[in-house]
């Protein structure tokens, strides 16, 4: 991605906040232990509209005077000698902004932007954290008093950024392909010659190398290589236990490539499948291929996930885990995730407040099946591009069989 894209990005923002103000910050890095941090991830919002993949920088966007600028962290010699710093001239080139300013100019400019703008419109916590129990990044909170500080009011515009990144653009529906292809491949090759594996640990080392080996970032999450048991422990990542011939491998991958995420899910045999095996990994192939094959602009999600239950709700019956068509029980049981989540920057990307399908939208379709008491977890994941007309699964070519 390149400063035109960025700066498109970011004129689109403003104007759908009427010229006002916006005020990201870039994610600051966390401790792993002692002296020594995380592989550092940049805050996605931050990435979208400036193309920085370092910590504790600022984006200021006065959509009033259509300027924009990038705001360095506070550094000193140390830091610079083991973390490196990313200099004013590479910062405007990634970026497209007008001038790039010290952190006591950025501080100077926000108060002299007080006087012209009211409102200051960043990003605050996401609401996912505590639903999952996580820790946040303290950057966007801290960004967020600091501007409670110098404006009257500070306004959270996640909402209008997700509905912007909803909507992917051409070069963005490239690099999501691009994504996609080299998963694809990757997946190709582990494939070729799943039988001479032993542990689960040696796939994953097989993706991290044809991923790294290629230029790509790496991994878009934590890669999942769930034999038998383990593909019913929905995010297992641990990856270390051996592999049996008598059980699948669910093999849950994606690569990020400038940027952008695949997230696509195969779950082989190793040796020659028991018919159950088999019939559980055709009905999960047939309603994937069945949920996919209903999605097409303006049909609402509320429909697709009723029409998505009731084809997971036939495999079920046909497998003899649900007792009839009105047993939600087994359906939550057998399939507890959901069936689709959009896919871009993120891999679980935000579809904005939008309430149906529109060209241009990137998801997911992962149906699963998940039989703890059997040891069988199968999951068949596709990336899938709604276009004008119905849809175009970009993940396709990779075939389901082993
Ligand atoms: N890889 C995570 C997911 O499928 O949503
Ligand atoms: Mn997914
Ligand atoms: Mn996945």
């Amino acid at each position: 991605m390149n400063a035109p894209f960025f700066s498109h990005n970011r004129s689109n923002v403003t104007s759908k906040l009427d010229g006002g103000l916006l005020v990201l910050s870039a994610y600051c890095a966390i401790q792993r232990s002692n002296d020594t941090a995380f592989k550092f991830e940049q805050e996605s919002n931050f990435w979208y509209f400036c193309g920085i993949e370092e910590p504790n920088w600022l984006l200021i966007v006065d959509g009033l005077a259509g300027k924009s600028w990038l705001v360095a962290p506070e550094t000193n010699e140390v830091h610079k000698t083991f973390d490196g710093s990313l200099d004013y001239g590479a910062a405007k080139d990634v970026s497209g902004v007008d001038r790039v300013l010290s952190h006591d100019e950025g501080q100077d400019l926000l108060k002299d932007l007080a006087k012209r703008h009211s409102v200051a419109y960043t990003v605050f916590d996401s609401e996912h954290a505590s639903r999952f129990n996580f820790s946040l990044n303290p950057a966007l909170s801290k960004n967020k008093r600091t501007l409670e500080r110098i404006f009257s009011s500070v306004r959270d515009c996640q909402k209008d950024i997700a509905a912007l990144r909803a909507i992917k653009q051409p070069v963005e529906v490239e690099a999501i392909k691009k994504a996609v292809d080299l998963t694809v491949d990757a997946f190709e090759q582990v494939r070729s010659s799943i039988s001479s594996f032993n542990y689960e640990y040696e796939v994953e080392s097989s993706f991290t190398h044809y991923f790294r080996s290629r230029g790509a970032t790496g991994h878009a999450y934590d890669p999942i290589v769930a034999g038998g048991l383990n593909a019913c422990t929905l995010h297992y990542v641990k990856n270390n236990d051996k592999l049996s011939r008598r059980q699948f491998v669910l093999l849950d991958i994606g690569a990020r490539k400038n940027g952008y995420s695949a997230d696509i899910t195969r779950t082989y045999a190793l040796g020659n499948p028991t018919k159950r095996q088999q019939a559980v990994h055709d009905a999960v192939q047939q309603a994937q291929e069945r949920v996919i094959e209903i999605i097409k602009p303006f049909l609402s999600f509320s429909e697709y996930q009723e029409k998505a239950d009731k084809i997971m709700m036939e495999a079920l019956l046909s497998l003899g885990l649900a007792k009839s068509v009105n047993d939600t029980e087994a359906l939550h049981r057998y399939m507890p995730h959901a069936i689709s989540h959009g896919l871009g920057v993120d891999v679980h990307d935000s579809l904005g407040d939008n309430k149906m399908f529109l060209e241009y939208m990137v998801l997911t379709v992962e149906p699963g099946i998940y039989i703890p008491e059997e040891s069988i977890g199968v999951r068949i994941e596709d990336d899938v591009l709604v276009t004008n007309s119905g849809h175009n699964n970009i993940s396709a070519k990779l075939s389901t069989a082993w």
